[in-house]
């Protein structure tokens, strides 16, 4: 039988997932979990580098069941996708130490995401780990010689690093680990209810996966909408980009029919705001009442969401302490090589 490819990815646990989420790399991890072996990594050390007050941490651990639920809601399957939290696993740190000698300081300060973040996040002097960030996640990556990687297209330069990583070690040590290759999701971004650009949780301009239906309903029938459509007779773009309404209708709407007829009517100027709202609010109860069932169903069992953490890093320790000694073993750090300097001075 031909290995299975891996495919590793991830999520800090800062806050519950959303619909964004759900087009940017959810629905590609659902597909991939048929044809690959799967790991999905929840971050939370990753979550200490810009929160490390004992309150986030706190908070954080509520995250992470959120997150679990969420993959859990949406269909991906433990028996397919291996789901385990990143500081139950650490010998991934000590792969990281290692790779940090290959990674110069100059080059992480290049990083375009951790310039934003620094930049967005206000921070004036970035800690350490901080620094450290895209150093850990390349080993998240590499601990199981992930060779894909499905991220959001703003993770693409830590990939990059990640592959940088991968090619030094090899060229000082042998060949170890593969140089992983990032899976972009090709779908647009799917712009948050206000009309920016971009859906987040820090933006408050999100649905979640778990907004119960008044919620759906209060937040869809608050989208924006083109200001210059005063009255349902205007004629008017159902494509424009900041027509976010119809973005969703687009993204969720499993009717196309419906959605092709509404955006003929309303190029005629023959429908409303609160019509086509209120299509997309019965649109989005289709697509989120079975992930709602389900989370239920993983909410009510909370042994569940624990044994499969356990078991999730039960798989992953294994395969992460056997790459570390490998690492080790290629660079002279085993204790065979010690055991060889002693023979020499008997
Ligand atoms: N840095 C990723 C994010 O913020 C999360 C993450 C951590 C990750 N480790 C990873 C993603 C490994 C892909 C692979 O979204």
């Amino acid at each position: 039988m031909v290995k299975k490819k891996r495919v590793l990815t991830g999520d800090r646990p800062t806050g519950p997932l959303h619909l964004g989420h759900y087009v940017g790399t959810l629905a590609n991890r659902l597909r991939l979990q048929d044809e690959y072996e799967v790991f999905l990594v929840v971050a939370d050390y990753h979550a200490l580098t810009t929160k490390p007050e004992k309150a986030d941490i706190l908070a954080a651990r509520e995250y992470i069941r959120e997150i679990v639920l969420d993959y859990l809601a949406v269909g991906i399957d433990p028996e397919k996708t291996t789901i385990y939290v990143q500081s139950d696993v650490p010998e991934v740190c000590e792969l990281a130490l290692l790779f940090s000698m290959l990674v110069t300081l100059p080059r992480i300060e290049r990083i375009p995401t951790l310039k934003d973040m620094i930049r967005d996040q206000k921070i004036e002097n970035p800690s350490m780990g901080l620094m450290f960030y895209p150093i850990l996640q390349a080993a998240d990556i590499l601990h199981v010689k992930a060779e894909i990687v499905p991220v959001g297209k703003d993770q693409e330069s830590h990939i990059e690093l990640c592959r940088e990583i991968a090619r030094r070690f090899n060229g000082l040590y042998g060949e170890i680990f593969p140089e992983p290759e990032a899976l972009i999701g090709d779908v647009p971004t799917l712009p948050g209810i206000d009309g920016r650009a971009k859906m987040s949780k820090s933006l408050g301009n999100a649905i979640f996966l778990s907004d119960p239906p008044e919620e759906i309903a209060r937040k869809v029938m608050q989208m924006f909408t083109d200001p210059a459509r005063i009255r349902p007779d205007i004629p008017a773009d159902p494509d424009a980009p900041h027509n976010v309404v119809f973005r969703y209708h687009e993204a969720f709407n499993d009717d196309k029919g419906e959605v092709e007829e509404l955006k003929a009517r309303y190029r005629q100027g023959k429908v409303g705001d609160v019509e086509v709202k209120k299509r997309l609010i019965a649109a989005l109860e289709r697509f989120l009442t079975p992930i709602r069932e389900r989370r239920a169903y993983y909410a009510a069992r909370p042994h569940l969401v624990d044994e499969i953490l356990a078991a999730g890093a039960a798989k992953v320790r294994p395969i992460s302490q056997a790459t570390l000694a490998e690492a080790r073993e290629a660079m002279g750090l085993s204790a065979r090589h010690l055991a060889e300097v002693k023979t020499r001075f008997l």
